[in-house]
């Protein structure tokens, strides 16, 4: 058996501010041509392959590592503190698995698909704000309100709130994110924006004990009463988990599918001659080929040994989905975007895997198929009309800007 610190690794810094676009790919193609499936990044052990990223993802041995984050940038009171304590991603065992019972059935796929008229509805209302305007920030224009405005329609809340759900989701998402964290006023915005959403919470949760509606606080509350033990402390960091969860992310990951879409003509034609068809499986490529988490992370709680390696306890790995959604062995021609292709019945790691699977991934999809078939139904062509400007890869890879130029159909 080898332990892992004295194996030689290829260097990657998943913190690197630069790492992104075509350096992000090429520097992902060159790990995965070194043939290691194994890196070394300055706080991680880097899991590059994808039967070891599921591996390490569902093992027993190990769990989000949350409150180590928290530590290393000195967080230990307030708001933020409260929020990481209670976060379901930093519940383990059986309260998690009490947890998920509990919010799981609000978020089938069945329930996902409860909310397609609302997300048609708003995508509608954004679409008629463009105002036949043929240039435009796909961002500002589609993918930052159009998942606020559905996460404020799933929990029951005002969608004149969407854009402060938006400002809250996207600080409070940056406790994952070690760049951000590395800045001291950053961590007092984060803690400030976990307080407001807290007061913003409360008494939205007590509005809907007393009117209940078809809307998930409402179920969760309805849960509760039927002699579940859901604390009003859970309730309320569920609530907030699935907001912070289910808005940057989806975000992202669609400004990412239209980004290259855009890039492929052809691809697009192909989109609109078969939305049925085609826009779910536009949205597991795009998941696949680009993902906005391209990093999950585990802290091992015991030695845990894998293909004759020894991981000591306290290692932190860190399972680049990106390398693991190429596995040749899993997906055909797996350096290709391709929305025709059969992609087989592998799961790709960009939800992640096992006990923390995202909960909201039925949501995420039906949001994704929707925005790509609405889209897709409206535009007949579209160019990128600017540079895109993109984020890092550490925590959510998001893209701040994507000019671009349509035709209406
Ligand atoms: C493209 C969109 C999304 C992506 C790529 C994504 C990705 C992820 C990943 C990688 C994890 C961690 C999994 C693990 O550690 O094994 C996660 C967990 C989670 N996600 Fe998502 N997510 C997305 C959308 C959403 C949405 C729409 C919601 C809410 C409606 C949501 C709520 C959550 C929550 C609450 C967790 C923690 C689950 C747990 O600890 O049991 N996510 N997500």
């Amino acid at each position: 058996m080898t332990a892992v610190a004295d194996l030689t690794l290829p260097k990657l810094d998943m913190t690197d501010p630069g790492l992104k676009g075509e350096l992000w790919h090429a520097e992902m193609k060159s790990m995965l041509e070194s043939g290691e499936w194994l890196a070394e990044s300055p706080m991680a052990t880097v899991v590059l392959g994808r039967e070891a990223g599921e591996f390490f993802l569902r093992t027993r041995s190990a769990v989000f590592p949350g409150l180590l984050i928290a530590r290393i940038f000195g967080i230990d009171d307030g708001p933020l503190f409260e929020q990481i304590k209670h976060n379901i991603i930093n519940v383990n065992g059986d309260a998690h698995r009490r947890l998920r019972g509990l919010v799981n059935p609000s978020l089938t796929p069945r329930a996902a698909n409860n909310y397609r008229p609302a997300m048609r509805d708003i995508l509608g209302k954004l679409w008629d704000d463009l105002e036949g305007t043929v240039e435009f920030d796909f961002i500002d224009a589609f993918a930052r309100p159009y998942p606020a405005l559905t996460i404020s329609r799933v929990m029951g809340a005002p969608p004149e709130d969407a854009p402060l759900l938006h400002d809250w989701s996207m600080w409070i998402q940056r406790q994952f994110d070690p760049i951000a964290l590395s800045d001291p006023e950053m961590i007092e915005t984060i803690q400030t924006k976990v307080g407001e959403f807290y007061d913003w919470v409360r008494p939205l949760i007590e509005t809907r004990r007393d009117s209940p509606s078809d809307d998930l606080i409402s179920s969760l509350i309805a849960t509760e009463e039927e002699g579940e033990k859901l604390s009003g402390v859970e309730l309320e960091n569920l609530v907030l988990n699935i907001l912070v969860g289910g808005v940057d992310t989806t975000q992202n990951q669609l400004a990412h599918a239209i980004r290259l879409l855009a890039e492929r003509p052809e691809q697009w034609l192909a989109l609109r001659s078969d939305t049925e068809t085609l826009a779910p499986l536009a949205t597991m490529e795009a998941l696949r080929f680009e993902p906005i988490t391209p990093f999950t992370a585990r802290q091992l709680l015991e030695d845990v040994e894998y293909d004759g390696i020894t991981f000591p306890a306290g290692t932190v790995i860190a399972v680049c989905s990106f390398t693991g959604n190429r596995d040749p062995e899993a997906f055909s021609e797996p350096m290709d975007f391709d929305i025709t292709a059969d992609r087989g019945k592998t799961r790709n790691l960009t939800f992640g895997a096992g006990f923390h699977y995202c909960v909201g991934a039925n949501i995420a999809k039906a949001e994704l198929e929707e925005g790509l078939t609405f889209l897709a139904e409206k535009i007949e062509t579209l160019e990128l009309a600017g540079p895109v400007e993109l984020q890092t890869v550490s925590g959510i890879y998001g893209i701040d800007s994507l000019q671009l130029r349509v035709e209406a159909a």
